[in-house]
């Protein structure tokens, strides 16, 4: 299998395409807004601790079990499990990995869609018009409920998705995201500059670094760790997938330590450029979940140069979202390579096609269709709706699941030797192997096990 198998051309060409996995929708959206929902300082540092001692463990488990089986989810199990008993139950937890990159992908590509909407109104001038006669403020729920629309944008954005992937490892996946990354890393950095002229700067740094652990509760913890997670496309077998094409004579430990570093430093940002021009305006935030859909547009045009600001920023928005998407539809193409003997263009076809169809569902989810949108299995408020649902099932369930059982696996069936040497090959020794051992033997299986009781037990972090 490794003879045909994809491999990353470079240390870099790794990086950059696991980074560009782990920088998304979770960093330019999600993040802020949990951060400004949780008031800043406490959580952010909680945060960050969680990426730590949690994240980056299992980052590393995930690398060090694609490598060193070659295969996707479900073979890397099988093949490093062996022919002991049990062996059924983990490839199933390969199964869960493969269902979780079906089930985000068909609905991140949802709110990855609205920002080409986005960014052809900015480039277009309706934006700007839409914001000065104040009929914006109207525009974000009859377009989220407009079926063809939320059809059309949601149909582009699979289309790229699909697109990188057909053309491989190297020919697609990595060549688009040495391209998109760094641009990415420019236009936020740039606006970071910009961000450290505004009066709302300091308030920001504040906000983001003074933390005050009387604000901090439960729930705050819980939602800083389970987003540690999505954030870092961790738990259902992305990183293992990439990790698997990752050269021999590469370090583990340095790539997953850089990563980690760009998406926390990523996220950092993003909260300092949303949260100066937020608290410079002293814009009053309605709510805070669509900060980057409903508020941000009105203070972007406030700006000289307002359209080209906008335009830029949601193109920057929709690069991190599909280098993410691409990452999500690499792993299920991946499975349908290895598992079911297909050629990558027929799996891409097949997987990319199926997951298109099902999340149709999704983007008529949001309005478009009655049935669709008030479904409600679960039964809260931010459960309603076909993607709603889905969104919980994912980041409560199958990712802390998926990251439990791979760090249980890696931990305590995967033998010491095995993962000291996979985790030696292209570093050398290291001298803190036994802390990271210890880490994912101990800390990372309790604290992620203490997520899935607590989501037993009806606590809910998205
Ligand atoms: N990490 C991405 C983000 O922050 C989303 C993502 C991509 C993801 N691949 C994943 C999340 C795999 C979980 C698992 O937006």
């Amino acid at each position: 299998m490794s003879q045909s198998r994809g491999q990353w051309s470079s240390h870099l060409g790794f990086v950059l395409a696991a980074s560009g996995s782990a920088v998304g929708l979770g960093n330019l959206w999600k993040f802020p807004y949990i951060a400004y929902e949780n008031h800043g300082g406490a959580f952010v540092l909680v945060y960050i601790a969680a990426i730590a001692l949690v994240g980056l463990p299992i980052m590393v488990a995930e690398i060090v079990l694609g490598r060193r089986s070659q295969c996707s989810p479900v073979g890397a199990f099988r093949s490093l499990h062996g022919d002991r008993p049990g062996s059924k139950l983990w490839a199933a937890t390969g199964l869960l990995g493969v269902l979780a990159g079906f089930v985000i992908l068909s609905y991140y590509c949802v709110i990855a869609g609205w920002t080409l909407k986005y960014i052809l109104m900015a480039v277009s001038g309706q934006l700007g018009t839409m914001v000065s006669d104040g009929t914006f403020n109207d525009f974000f729920g009859p377009f989220l409920a407009n079926g063809p629309e939320q059809t059309l944008w949601y149909t582009l954005f699979m289309g790229m998705t699909i697109g990188v992937v057909f053309f491989g490892v190297k020919g697609g996946i990595e060549r688009v995201t040495k391209i998109l990354v760094p641009i990415l890393f420019a236009i936020l950095i740039a606006m970071a500059i910009y961000a450290t002229t505004t009066e709302g700067f300091g308030r920001a740094m504040t906000f983001l670094f003074r933390p005050n652990f009387s604000e901090l509760d439960t729930g705050a913890v819980l939602e800083a760790l389970g987003h540690s997670f999505f954030t870092l496309s961790l738990g259902m077998g992305a990183m293992l997938t990439y990790g698997s094409y990752m050269r021999s004579r590469d370090s583990i430990p340095k790539a997953a330590v850089t990563i980690s570093l760009i998406d926390t430093f990523i996220a950092i940002l993003a909260c300092i450029i949303m949260f100066s021009i937020i608290f410079t305006e002293n814009m009053e935030v309605q709510k805070s979940s669509t900060i980057l859909f409903t508020t941000l547009p009105q203070i972007f045009f406030k700006m000289p140069g307002g359209s080209l600001i906008t335009g830029f920023f949601y193109l920057l928005v929709a690069m991190a979202a599909l280098t993410s998407t691409i990452s999500l539809l690499e792993v299920v193409t991946s499975f349908a390579i290895d598992e079911l003997k297909l050629k990558r263009r027929q799996a891409v076809m097949l997987t990319g096609g199926s997951i298109y169809v099902f999340g149709l569902l999704n983007a008529w989810s949001l309005g478009a269709n009655d049935t669709l949108t008030n479904v409600n299995l679960i039964g809260r408020e931010s459960t309603a709706g076909v993607l709603g649902t889905l969104d919980y099932l994912a980041s409560n369930w199958f990712l802390p699941v998926g990251g439990f059982l791979i760090a249980v696996f890696t931990g305590w069936v995967l033998t010491n030797k095995s993962s000291r040497e996979e985790m030696e090959k292209g570093h050398g020794p290291l001298p803190w192997y036994t802390g990271w051992r210890a880490l994912i033997r101990f800390v990372a299986p309790l604290v992620v096990g203490a997520i899935i009781v607590s989501v037993i037990l009806g606590a809910e972090y998205q």
